[in-house]
């Protein structure tokens, strides 16, 4: 099986690296994305693997090249209607136009987009009605039409993608922090997100962004941090100001946490440890956590989570570790706790 997976701009080496750990075979590669080959007779891959530094990933993709915005809309028409051939689609269709992270490639995607669209309509205008550009987040991969330009002139096009987790959120005005947006992809991210009522304890909560996020779904909050909160939050009735060494912090028995977040800035091979104390005790349901990986080797992070025995894994129901849309040199892990 043949994949294009893209990656963030300078994470192409990371993510040929996290491949080969899947004995996928790599046979190109571009700024922000790698074409790949998955061997799934393998004894360590029989399925797609969850990659950490993929965004998105094409599933056996068909690479075309044309030098002019008409040329490649006609290619891309043909393919489209050739893949519609037999079908009666009844139900909304995605159709996606991505590229890769590169200036420029912004406009010939657009100009290539709507011509595309203005074909298909003129042809079949009841199914382009049905087309629509956002797929559900999802692991799993979704059927659809799928085009990345990789360059100006060389696009791939396939039936069948997974469209990662990276999302681009909304800042919230009110937010203390651009962190703020972090939280809030990662609970998509989760599919899950606080409710009114459940506790959330706070790791590294200052200027406030993550327990803004929880307060606005009514959440109440114990925020640890020997910095300053932000006052409107300091002062907010649900919020309780622990100053005070977070790696140390531990709930007191009655304490229900319902969420553990967790955003200090120190290394991973120290917040790890935390984390996987609070799962060994039970001390949390859920959890997310953002990883900071500027000074080290992020797929040892990773391996060291996922080892049964001395990891994070063994505790969990559930556990994802991926490069989210608003992480920068971070990585973000989110999880259930198995009881
Ligand atoms: C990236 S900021 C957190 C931003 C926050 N999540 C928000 O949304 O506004 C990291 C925070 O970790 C805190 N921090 C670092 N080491 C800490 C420690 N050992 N105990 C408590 N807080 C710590 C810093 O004071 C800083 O406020």
């Amino acid at each position: 099986m043949d994949l294009l997976l893209t990656c963030k701009p300078n994470y192409e080496p990371l993510l040929a690296r996290e491949l080969l750990l899947h004995d996928c075979l790599l046979k190109t590669h571009g700024s922000c994305w790698i074409l790949g080959r998955l061997n799934l007779k393998s004894k360590r891959t029989q399925q797609i693997p969850q990659l950490c530094f993929a965004q998105t990933i094409l599933i056996n993709p068909i690479k075309i090249n044309a030098y002019s915005v008409n040329k490649l809309t006609g290619k891309l028409t043909e393919l489209f209607l050739a893949s519609m051939k037999g079908k009666y689609i009844k139900h909304p269709l995605p159709a996606l136009f991505l590229h890769a992270d590169v200036q420029s490639l912004s406009h010939r995607v657009k100009s290539v987009e709507s011509n595309w669209h203005n074909k298909i309509s003129k042809i079949m205008s009841r199914l382009e009605k049905l087309l629509i550009n956002s797929v559900p987040l999802s692991l799993e991969p979704v059927e659809g039409f799928f085009v990345y330009f990789s360059d100006f002139n060389q696009v791939f096009v396939a039936y069948s993608a997974i469209i990662g987790s990276c999302q681009r959120m909304h800042m919230d005005k009110n937010a203390p922090s651009r962190s703020y947006l972090k939280v809030e992809e990662a609970y998509n991210f989760l599919n899950c997100q606080p409710q009114a009522n459940e506790q959330v304890v706070d790791l590294g909560a200052a200027p406030g962004g993550w327990t803004y996020s929880a307060l606005k779904r009514k959440a109440k909050v114990i925020a640890v941090d020997n910095a300053r909160l932000d006052k409107t939050i300091a002062t907010h009735p649900n919020v309780t100001q622990l100053k005070q060494d977070a790696l140390k912090f531990n709930p007191e028995k009655k304490l229900n946490v319902d969420w553990l977040f967790c955003d200090i800035t120190e290394k991973p091979e120290i917040i790890l440890p935390v984390i996987r104390r609070w799962l060994k005790h039970g001390w949390c349901r859920k959890f997310i956590v953002n990883l900071k990986i500027g000074r080290c080797d992020p797929l040892e992070i990773i391996r060291k989570i996922n080892d049964p025995d001395t990891g994070l894994i063994g505790y969990c129901s559930l556990l994802k570790v991926r490069q989210l849309y608003h992480d920068r040199q971070e990585i973000t892990l989110v999880g259930k706790h198995l009881w």
